[in-house]
């Protein structure tokens, strides 16, 4: 299996949606994808990343926001067809290693509460559970109490 990382661009969209699809449960539908990645791609264009195959197809996403300290990634997915190949390490280094030549200096995710089975991934790439931190947010479109969304 030959794969490559590199950097996600706007012709990879309908794609990335389908390997998200494929990944997870509950993935984002295309348009709420797409405008969450036409915001990131504009302030961070080389911190979004494929994994592809020989063919170029995407198996592999992972995209990341900073502010100059401090970095979000999220959307880190790889097609079931392709995981346990050692693909989402790779897409955590490389962003990483993206970051670090920035002078980024605190890498943060998310994780939902049910997905205890991907912990272990983080961990073992140095990611630690941050103690006494509780996740908070809020919808900007809707103040009246209507759950968040993804
Ligand atoms: C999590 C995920 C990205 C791992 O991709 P991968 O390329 O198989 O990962 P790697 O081969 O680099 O590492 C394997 C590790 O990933 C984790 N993992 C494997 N399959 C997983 C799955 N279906 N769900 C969650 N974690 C998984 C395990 O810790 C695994 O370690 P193990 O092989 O010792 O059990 C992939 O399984 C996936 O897309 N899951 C669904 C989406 C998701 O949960 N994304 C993370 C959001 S925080």
């Amino acid at each position: 299996m030959s794969i490559s990382v590199r950097d996600m661009t706007l012709d990879d969209i309908p794609a990335v949606a389908s390997c998200q699809r494929a990944a997870f449960r509950h993935p984002f539908d295309q348009a709420v994808l797409t405008h969450e990645f036409l915001g990131c791609h504009r302030f961070n264009p080389d911190t979004l990343l494929v994994a592809v195959d020989e063919n170029d197809a995407v198996v592999g996403t992972i995209w990341g926001a900073w502010n100059g300290r401090r970095a979000v990634i999220s959307g880190l997915a790889v097609h079931p067809s392709y995981q346990g190949h050692g693909i989402a390490r790779r897409l955590i280094t490389t962003v990483e290693e993206r970051f670090r030549a920035k002078g980024v200096t605190r890498l943060s995710l998310e994780i939902t509460a049910d997905n205890h089975r991907v912990i272990p991934l983080y961990e073992n790439l140095g990611f630690r559970v941050k103690e006494g931190i509780m996740s908070m947010g809020k919808n900007l479109n809707a103040e009246d109490g209507t759950p968040l969304p993804q």
